[in-house]
């Protein structure tokens, strides 16, 4: 079970101290990887305080460049360089603002170089989904990163399914709906040798309906973003993955 926060643009060193005793105070379950993806300002700081907890850091976002005129951008190695041992990759809040595929398997391969598991984000928008076409749509946002040779796609740690209706809304996926996806997306990996890989659903999962979405065969975690900015309903969400 792969257990993970997305921070998003939220949080500064309070809250990170408050954060991680929090978490040293909560007893959490074993068996599980729990990540925790803070802004870059606070990676550092997140790397140390996290490993104290067995929470490990990773980055919201990554250029593909090592190095360049790219104002505003992190490099893998940089944030490698900052305690990152993860990046998602692809998150529908940087795909809105102009990531295609393409850049999300650059992305993979700039991870691979600096030595970072990447977490790709895959899914739909509500029009795509209304017209039934989400499996093909999520399945091509993959097609890219899984055409990647060796050792790039070795990088690959886990793929997150979050449908962009249920982000932040509180309309989370029904467990059907998002295992019928993580089914797609298992058959799909198998052709490719991942058939391993951990399938994360993300979007609106809150510590009442962890259970009912971890139970579901092919949810191998979840990636948590609001309700993973309360540290007592993170732990929450991991015990449930335990129940
Ligand atoms: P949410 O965000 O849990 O607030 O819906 C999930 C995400 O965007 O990763």
């Amino acid at each position: 079970m792969l257990i993970a926060a997305n921070w998003k643009m939220h949080g500064d060193r309070a809250f990170l101290t408050a954060y991680f005793e929090g978490a040293g105070a909560l007893s959490w379950p074993e068996a599980q990887t729990h990540l925790v993806f803070p802004p870059a300002t606070l990676l550092e700081r997140a790397a140390e305080a996290g490993a104290a907890v067995g929470m490990v850091a990773g980055a919201q976002a990554i250029h593909p460049a090592r190095d360049g005129a790219h104002t505003g951008c992190l490099s893998a190695e940089q944030v490698a360089e900052a305690g990152a041992r993860w990046a998602l990759l692809g998150h529908s809040e940087r795909r809105a603002q102009g990531e295609t595929d393409l850049d999300v398997a650059a992305q993979l391969e700039a991870a691979a170089r600096a030595g970072l598991r990447g977490l790709v984000c895959v899914g739909e928008g509500l029009a795509v989904r209304e017209e039934d076409e989400a499996e093909a749509y999520v399945l091509g946002q993959l097609a890219a990163v899984l055409a990647l040779p060796a050792p790039a796609l070795d990088a690959l740690g886990a793929i997150a399914y979050e449908p962009i209706w249920a982000i932040g809304t509180g309309r989370t996926a029904t467990p059907e709906l998002a295992q019928a996806m993580h089914r797609a997306l298992r058959e799909r990996l198998e052709v490719a040798g991942l058939g391993g890989l951990p399938l994360l659903y993300g979007g609106s999962v809150k510590p009442d309906n962890a259970k009912a979405l971890l139970s579901q065969p092919d949810i191998d975690g979840v990636l948590v973003g609001g309700a993973s900015l309360d540290i007592t309903a993170f732990n929450a969400i991991a015990r449930a993955a335990n129940e």
